[in-house]
């Protein structure tokens, strides 16, 4: 398990328990932050558009794909070095205390 640091859209901190290998929207998804992720994790929907600040986007194994930064980047609050998918990001020991704030609901 590793620790996932999340801000909900709210202002309020959560501090959720992830298993390694799950996918990060899968755990906020699961813990009822407002991440709805209507696609189910297709990368279709960007409804997991989360903020991840840029010393930690280095931590994630994957850079956002063609079809992930095309979706993300045709929203309106899309940050260059911030926003990812949740959908995408594969949880992996090295982002134990990953800090993100999810992205306002478009
Ligand atoms: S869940 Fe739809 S794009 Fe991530």
């Amino acid at each position: 398990m590793i620790q996932v640091i999340a801000t909900d859209r709210a202002g309020q901190v959560h501090r959720l328990q992830a298993p390694v290998g799950t996918l990060l929207m899968e755990v906020l998804r699961d813990a009822d932050l407002g991440v709805e992720a209507v696609c189910g994790g297709c990368c279709a929907c960007a409804t997991c558009h989360v903020y991840i600040a840029g010393p930690q986007m280095k931590l994630l194994t994957a850079e956002r794909g063609q079809l992930e930064s095309a979706l993300v980047g045709s929203t309106d609050v899309f940050r260059e070095f911030e926003s990812r998918l949740s959908c995408q990001v594969e949880l992996r020991p090295s982002l134990d205390k990953l800090v993100l704030q999810i992205a306002p609901e478009e």
